[in-house]
Parts: structure tokens; sequence; C-alpha cells
């Protein structure tokens, strides 16, 4: 029995132990280190806008993740239900990611266009005017917050930090892009320039001259799930 020379000796075990699980750590941890060429680049996913920054800052704020994942799983139910299942690159420039661990309410990954700003704003307002059987909670103070964007910039520096490619111009520009987006009539060519033509540019919140909380809080939503095309959309083979 060749095992009885470990069992026998305690030491000796004790390496053998930390050897063997050392193996497995390794085997576990060594591929994160390359997890940039484990996602599959795709094309669409880009940056969050500084609004749409903002409105995710208050998702999380108000604690939305406690009732609503953003992880629609390749099932038929949840891919009927929802839309194409979620990519990993969808949530890549997430931090930290949203995708929650309960539905009390559906799934957000794709509610981006779903409904209309008017709609958002009153559901926002009062969940049971636009879902009667609904039992999501009254968020009428997001439509009275003034936004407070004073500190765009650093949390796009932050963001930068931690690896979303935004440009040093775009952190410069923060401010300006939060403006422009939230406003149909402003002129948007560096936010366009930078975010890409798809970028929704409108009166979210529904309040002329006004930035609120809710504006950011629906150009995120009016976002989500929207920035691939699955028209053209082809997973890469393995
Ligand atoms: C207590 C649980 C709960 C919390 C917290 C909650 N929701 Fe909901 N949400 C629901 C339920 C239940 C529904 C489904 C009924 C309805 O549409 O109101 C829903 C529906 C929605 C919908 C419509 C989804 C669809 O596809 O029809 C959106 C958008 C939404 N919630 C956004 C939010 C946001 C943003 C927050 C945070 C500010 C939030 N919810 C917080 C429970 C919750």
């Amino acid at each position: 029995m060749k095992h009885e020379v470990f069992e026998k000796n305690i030491p000796l075990l004790f390496i053998g132990v930390i050897l063997v699980t050392a193996i497995g750590a390794l085997v576990e941890i060594v591929p994160l280190f390359y997890i940039d060429s484990t996602i599959e680049k795709v094309e669409g996913v880009r940056p969050y806008t500084p609004l749409e920054l903002k409105g995710r800052d208050i998702y999380v704020r108000e604690g939305c993740y406690n009732c609503h994942s953003q992880m629609i799983r390749p099932f038929r139910d949840e891919v009927e239900r929802y839309g194409h299942y979620s990519l990993a690159a969808e949530s890549m420039y997430d931090h930290p990611f949203q995708w929650g661990s309960k539905r009390t309410g559906p799934d957000l990954a794709r509610v981006g266009g779903k409904y209309s700003n008017l709609w958002h704003q009153t559901h926002m307002r009062s969940p049971r005017t636009v879902v009667p059987e609904s039992i999501m909670p009254n968020y009428p103070w997001l439509e009275k917050n003034t936004l407070n964007y004073g500190d765009i910039g650093v949390r796009l520096a932050v963001m930068q930090k931690l690896g979303v490619p935004y440009s040093d111009v775009a952190v410069a520009e923060a401010k300006a892009d939060l403006e422009a987006q939230a406003n149909p009539t402003a002129d948007a060519t560096g936010l366009r320039a930078r975010y890409g033509a798809k970028v929704g540019q409108e009166n979210f919140g529904g309040q002329p001259g006004r930035i609120t909380e809710l504006d950011a809080l629906i150009a995120y939503l009016q976002m989500l799930g929207r920035q691939v095309d699955f028209a053209t959309y082809k997973a890469q083979a393995r």
C-alpha cells in the first residue's frame, strides 16, 4: 500500500494535500488571467453614456436588482418570453454586474424599447396605474429629484480605471454629453461620435428644461438589451 507512507507521516501528508489543492486551484484560476480572450467581442456593445451610467447608479441605489434580474438564460421559456439569451459581452462594462438572483418582477435585460418613455414615467410614479395587479413599489421621488451629476467626470474616470474603454475626451466631455442626451434639441455631435448613432437623445423623464433622476433611469432602461443587433448577430463557433 503506497499511500501508507502518507498516512503515517503527517508532515508529508500535509505537503501532499497542499500540492494537490494547488493544482486544482491553478486549473481554476489561471484561465481567469486570460478572461479578455474568453469573452467574445460583439458588435454594438459599447460603454454606457454618462446619462445611462447615472441611471444605472440610481438602479443600484434603489435596489431594483432585488426584484429584477438582467440575465436571460438560454432556455426556451425564457427566450420566448424575453428575447435572445444574454451574451457575456452585454454585461462586460458593468461594474458591478446586475445579473441579480431573484425575479419578483420580470427580467429587464431586454426591456429597452418595449414601452414608451411615458409608460415608464407613469409606471415609476405608480406601477398600479398601468399594471393594476403589480406589487412593485412606487418611486415618486425620482421625478422630483433633480439629477446630481457634478461628479459624472469622476464616475467615468473610475470606470476607465476598471477597464471600461472611455477615452480621455469622453471623461472630459462627460457633463456636456449627459446634458446633450437629455435634451432632444441640443447639439449631440460629440455624444454620437463617442457613443454611436443609435444613442437615444430624448426627453426621457418628460419635464423639459429639467434633468431629473427619472431622466437618467429611463435613459438606462430604454438602452437595456438594444446594443446588439440580433438580426445580424452570429455566435462564434467554439
Ligand atoms: C418589490 C419588488 C420590485 C422592486 C424593488 C422593483 N420592481 Fe420593477 N417590477 C416588479 C414587478 C412585480 C413587476 C411586474 C408588474 C409591473 O409591471 O409593475 C415589475 C415590472 C417592472 C418593469 C416592467 C417590465 C416589463 O417587462 O413589463 C420595469 C421596467 C421595472 N419593473 C423597473 C424597475 C425599476 C427601475 C426598479 C427600481 C427603481 C424596480 N423595478 C423595482 C417588482 C419590483
